[in-house]
C-alpha cells in the first residue's frame, strides 16, 4: 500500500466511524453568502463536477446562477443533459445558466463596447497582423477573461445584480493561480490607461472577501493533497484572495466500523469457501482504501486552515444528473451544517 509522506501510525490509528468523513468543525464562511465562487485544484480532481454541483445547489435555493467553464471542452451540458455550452449564455437548468468563455469571444465583446462598431472591431481584430500582434501579448487572453466575468458579477438591471451567483470552473493549479494572478502583475508594471483601471477593478472584486471566494478542490490522495496545500498558501501569501473551503471529492464513505472488521477478519480464519474469502478480501480492500483516505483527510485538515466538506464517490458509469444532484445536495448539506 503506498502511503509515502503520512504517519502511517496515523493512518492505519483512526476509527472508521463518521469521525473522518465529517466536515472539520471549523466556523467559516458560509459560501452561500458570497456571490462570486471560484473551484480550482489539481487536473482531474472533480473541479467541474463539483463546480457544477454547487452551481446546481444555487440554483435549487432559488438563486439566479451563472456557471462559467473557461475555454475548455465543455463537459457541463453533458452533466445537464443540455445541449452544447458555447460562448453564448445558455439556460441549462431552471435558475441555473452556464456560459464557456473564450479569450476570442470575450476580446470582441470587450472591443465591440469600445470601438462601439462591430465592423470596425472586424477591420482592427481580425486582421491577421493585429491577431499575431495580440497573441504576442503575455497574460492578455487570462486579463479578458476575467474580464468577460467580472463584467457578470457587476452586471444590474435596474439597480440590482443580473446574477446571483456566478460560479467560476477555474483552470487546474498552475494555470490558475497564472490565471488569477495577471491582474495584480498588471497592476504592478503598469501605471494607468485601461487595463490598468481594468485589472484594479478585478482585483479589487477579487479581494472583497463580502463577494469572493476561492475553493479548492482536491481527491484524499498523496499528489492531489499536495498540490492543494502549496495552492492554498500561494493564494494566502501571494494572491490575497479571499477562501472559502476545502472540497475533499470522491471519498469512499466507510461501509464497517472498526470493530465489525474484526469480526470479519475473526470469522475468515473459519472461512475456506473461495467465493466468501473473496468478498473479504473485498470488504478488506475497502477498508484499507478507507484508511488511507482518512490519513490524507486528517493531513489536509492539519495543514490548511479552511473548513473541509467532503462530497462521496458516487458510483456511477457515468456522472449524468441525477448523480450531481446527489452531489449538489450533499454540498448543501455540508456547507449549511454548523455554518454562520
Ligand atoms: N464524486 C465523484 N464521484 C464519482 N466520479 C466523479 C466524482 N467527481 C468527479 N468524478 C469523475 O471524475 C472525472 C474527472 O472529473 P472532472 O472533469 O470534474 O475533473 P476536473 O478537475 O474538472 O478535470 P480537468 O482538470 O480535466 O478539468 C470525471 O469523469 C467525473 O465524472
Ligand atoms: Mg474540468
Amino acid at each position: 500500500m503506498v502511503a509515502s509522506g503520512l504517519d502511517i501510525q496515523g493512518v492505519h490509528g483512526v476509527h472508521f466511524s463518521a469521525c473522518f468523513w465529517a466536515a472539520k468543525p471549523l466556523k467559516s464562511t458560509n459560501l452561500y453568502k458570497k456571490r462570486l465562487l471560484l473551484f480550482s485544484g489539481k487536473g482531474g480532481v472533480g473541479k467541474t463536477t463539483v463546480s457544477s454541483a454547487f452551481a446546481l445547489s444555487c440554483a435549487r435555493r432559488g438563486e439566479k446562477t451563472l456557471l462559467i467553464e473557461l475555454n475548455v471542452h465543455d463537459k457541463v451540458s453533458s452533466m445537464f443533459g443540455a445541449g452544447r455550452v458555447g460562448t453564448e449564455i445558455t439556460e441549462v437548468e431552471d435558475n441555473l445558466w452556464a456560459v464557456n468563455i473564450t479569450p476570442e469571444a470575450a476580446l470582441e465583446e470587450y472591443a465591440v463596447m469600445m470601438l462601439k462598431v462591430r465592423i470596425v472591431y472586424k477591420a482592427v481584430f481580425e486582421n491577421r497582423i493585429m491577431k499575431s500582434f495580440l497573441r504576442a501579448i503575455p497574460g492578455l487572453n487570462e486579463l479578458v477573461m476575467l474580464g468577460k466575468a467580472y463584467y457578470h458579477v457587476v452586471e444590474k438591471e435596474n439597480g440590482k445584480h443580473v446574477w446571483d451567483k456566478i460560479v467560476v470552473d477555474a483552470p487546474a493549479t498552475g494555470h490558475g493561480l497564472f490565471l488569477l494572478k495577471i491582474p495584480m502583475v498588471i497592476t504592478s508594471i503598469l501605471s494607468s490607461g485601461h487595463m490598468f483601471e481594468e485589472a484594479e477593478r478585478i482585483i479589487e472584486v477579487l479581494r472583497d472577501p463580502e463577494i469572493t471566494a476561492l475553493n479548492l478542490v482536491t481527491l484524499a490522495e498523496e499528489m492531489p493533497v499536495n498540490e492543494t496545500i502549496m495552492l492554498h498558501n500561494q493564494t494566502r501569501d501571494e494572491l490575497k484572495i479571499p477562501m472559502g473551503a476545502v472540497i475533499a471529492n470522491g471519498v469512499y464513505e466507510p461501509l464497517f466500523s472498526e470493530s465489525e472488521h474484526e469480526i470479519l477478519n475473526a470469522a475468515a480464519k473459519h472461512v475456506k469457501e473461495p467465493s466468501v474469502l473473496a468478498m473479504i478480501d473485498a470488504a478488506n480492500f475497502r477498508v484499507m482504501r478507507t484508511r488511507l483516505q482518512a490519513g490524507y483527510l486528517k493531513e489536509i485538515d492539519r495543514e490548511i486552515p479552511l473548513p473541509r466538506h467532503t462530497l462521496p464517490f458516487v458510483f456511477t458509469p457515468r456522472m449524468d444528473f441525477q448523480s450531481l444532484l446527489t452531489l449538489a445536495e450533499k454540498l448543501e448539506s455540508e456547507i449549511e451544517g454548523g455554518q454562520s
